[in-house]
């Protein structure tokens, strides 16, 4: 049985055939709306969030099956302290498949060891988030039409952003891309992301506390909220959370075809001006992150359409 825990879990052939059902599925939704007829999806969200959740939902009920949903973990019996392993295998005896969000690094992977089902990571606290991931690669892949020879900036909390260390893992993997990294000195990239994505892969890169200075270079644009959540104290937040905000004024020192990327909800990082630019990709983001979903339990689930 597969899961989906990190993106490092799919080889590049895997997530072209995921793309390519994706892009099937946008050609031809009604061909899908019955392929997963009879089955259950299970949300375990022990975080807040809006978009990843109902995505997961829509992508399931957009195949034709069931969802079964925990939303918080003051509604679930995890506030009567029942661990992570119990959980899952409770959820296994329900559900065909589940997608879990948690505070904890590590987590997902708990479930996926006590688990007779496939386990999604849907985000473990400051750890990974491959769902975004695909989602990101879609928008990337129907964008530009390409992934390799990409100079891709990413920008804001690069050490708590959970979708920028995915992002990296995934991008690493090809061809002549090379990544501008940017972020104020205390939320850099933490080392680990870039020993084992960058350093190995001899992956170019610059890290930057200056977004205007990187913004002609760049073909993606990756801007991303200050994670409020993770933060030791609030005072530091306060300090960092309005370091980088993007407006139409800065974007003009842009390329034309720039593709301005954010995983949402946006707070501050891009001013709502520019969401007339035609280079803001982040609304299409977010329907693509459906697609994505809907080919990845397709797979999980095996599927065939
Ligand atoms: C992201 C997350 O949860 O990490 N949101 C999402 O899933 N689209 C980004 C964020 O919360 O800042």
């Amino acid at each position: 049985m597969k899961h989906l825990l990190d993106i490092k879990d799919l080889s590049v052939a895997e997530l072209d055939e995921l793309i390519a059902v994706a892009n099937d599925i946008i050609a031809d939704p009604r061909k899908y709306s019955e392929a997963c007829h009879g089955k259950k999806l299970a949300t375990l969200f022990f975080e807040p969030s809006t978009r990843t959740r109902l995505s997961f939902e829509a992508a399931m009920y957009e195949l034709g099956g069931n969802v079964l949903s925990v939303a918080g973990a003051n509604t679930s019996s995890a506030a009567k302290g029942e661990s992570i392993a119990d959980t899952a295998r409770v959820v296994s005896c329900y559900a065909d498949i589940m997608a879990m969000r948690h505070p904890k690094e590590g987590a997902p992977l708990v479930a996926a060891m006590n688990s007779s089902i496939p386990v999604i990571n849907a985000g473990d606290g400051g750890h990974n988030h491959p769902t975004q991931t695909l989602a990101d690669l879609l928008t990337i892949s129907r964008e530009k039409g390409r992934f390799d020879h990409l100079t891709v900036g990413l920008c804001g909390d690069l050490k708590f952003g959970r979708t920028v260390h995915s992002l990296i893992h995934a991008l690493s993997r090809y061809e002549g891309v090379k990544f501008v990294l940017i972020s104020p000195e205390e939320l850099k990239v933490p080392s680990y992301v870039k020993a084992e994505a960058l350093k190995t892969r001899n992956v170019p890169y610059e890290q930057t506390t200056d977004l205007s200075e990187a913004l002609p270079s760049l073909d993606i644009l990756y801007m991303t909220r200050v994670q409020r959540e993770r933060f030791f104290n609030e005072e530091d937040y306060l300090r960092l959370k309005d370091s980088y905000i993007l407006t139409p004024e800065k974007l003009k020192a842009a390329k034309a075809d720039l593709c301005v990327m954010h995983p949402l909800p946006r707070v501050n990082e891009i001013s709502v001006a520019v969401d007339s630019d035609p280079r803001a990709c982040y609304f299409k983001q977010v329907l693509y992150g459906k697609y994505m979903r809907m080919a990845l339990i397709l797979k999980l689930l095996e599927v065939k359409v």
